[in-house]
């Protein structure tokens, strides 16, 4: 893991890091934390598993939208990053980051003409399409720009993007091979809602049945001619079941880097909580107020956790209920009001749901034990566009 500097902080604290003498309790709250070695154990794990079953490993840069993970997962051997919009690809490769698959379409003509940008530095660049007039447009772009752009298809195996699977997919195909300024790369198949169906053995039926039409497009392009050099597909909650499935060729996971409690809570091929990886990602608090015995207010609310989920935060002592306060704070509750922190102490949780609550915070302050040894920051936070 590489250091590197924080400079935007108090001095005192920029001081204290540059004599890696900062920890835990030094830090500004609330605060994303990062364990280094629960991250590198889980991305060690995965890049284990994913060779060992001879796919290439492109985990989705959308969870962290930081260049200094996306470049630690290249190290443990990932082909490159997906990327969710331009913005955030722009990023990672202003970062040092090569082999993106971006993996929403670029739409609209601003768009369309940073993609020839970024095509232009990164040539490898892959960018996702799911509609006819989409691929022409791009096409005339890159004849402008004087560039060939690598596309893949998006199959339609979940609810949101894609071509439906099979002829329609074949048609794209067809068009794309027709054009001189685009060339098919391959195939993207993202089965979101099967991520985290509850229970292995349901959630393998799900993805299954869901990825069986990517594969039989796959054949079907493969029978009429026309080559496809990957197909990616799978996300965490899958990653144990989609490597299994002749024709997959890739896979894209993102949250296994971090995990959250929506993931522990899918169970998994050993029991009900799923636990293949650890929880690297917390955010850590300071209880700012005591008002009572059994109750502590933390300085962490709707700006610190993501609220998308039905549950709420998870302090990692397991000592308390947190219950939201508002923006800014949490309400901690006690069952054994001996143990009520008091003002001052800090309270580390694991969070709902790790993409949207990761682009709430500039930095995440990586920690080896209770020394920060690196701080990296979120590049890409915000840019959803
Ligand atoms: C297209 C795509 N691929 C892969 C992933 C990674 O999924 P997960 O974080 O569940 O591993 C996502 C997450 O939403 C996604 O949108």
């Amino acid at each position: 893991v590489v250091g590197s500097s924080w400079l935007e902080v108090e001095k005192a604290l920029a001081e204290r890091f540059a004599n890696g003498k900062l920890t835990r309790e030094d830090l500004p709250t609330p605060a994303l934390l990062l364990d280094l070695d629960a991250f590198e154990y889980n991305i060690g794990k995965m890049a284990q598993h994913v060779r060992s079953h001879g796919l290439a490993l492109r985990p989705h840069g959308k969870s962290h939208k930081c260049p200094e993970i996306a470049k630690a997962l290249v190290r443990a051997g990932a082909v490159g990053i997906c990327a969710a919009k331009i913005s955030e690809a722009e990023v990672f490769a202003l970062g040092g980051v090569g082999g993106l698959l971006i993996t929403t379409a670029v739409i609209g003509r601003y768009k369309i003409e940073r993609a020839i940008l970024l095509a232009k530095s990164r040539p490898e660049t892959i960018f996702c399409v799911d509609d006819e007039q989409n691929i022409r447009d791009l096409s005339d772009a890159a004849r402008q720009g004087r560039v060939r752009l690598n596309l893949a298809i998006d199959l339609r195996v979940g609810r949101r993007t894609g071509i439906q699977p099979l002829q329609p997919a074949v048609a794209l195909a067809e068009l794309i091979e027709s054009l001189p300024h685009v060339r098919l790369a391959g195939l993207q198949a993202y089965a979101g809602h099967v991520a985290h169906v509850a229970g292995w053995e349901e959630r393998k039926k799900a993805s299954v049945a869901a990825m069986s039409p990517a594969v039989e497009t796959r054949q079907l392009l493969e029978r009429k001619g026309i080559g496809v050099s990957f197909l990616s597909a799978g996300s965490t909650g899958t990653y144990d079941i989609d490597v299994e499935i002749a024709g997959v060729t890739e896979l894209q996971p993102g949250s296994f880097i971090f995990m959250d409690m929506v993931y522990n809570n899918i169970g998994g091929r050993g029991g009900p909580i799923f636990d293949d990886f650890r929880n690297s990602l917390t955010v850590l608090t300071t209880v700012v107020s005591q008002p009572g015995d059994g109750v502590a207010i933390v300085d962490g609310g709707f700006k610190a956790f993501a609220t998308d989920q039905p549950c709420t935060p998870l302090p990692k002592n397991r000592e308390s209920i947190y219950s939201w306060g508002g923006d800014e704070h949490g309400i901690l509750t006690y069952a054994d009001v001996a143990r009520t922190a008091k003002v001052g102490d800090t309270v580390e949780f694991i969070v709902p749901h790790c993409d949207p609550s990761v682009n709430l915070y500039d930095r995440i302050f990586c920690l080896r034990g209770d020394r920060v040894e690196a701080v990296w920051p979120i590049a890409a936070r915000g840019r959803s566009q």
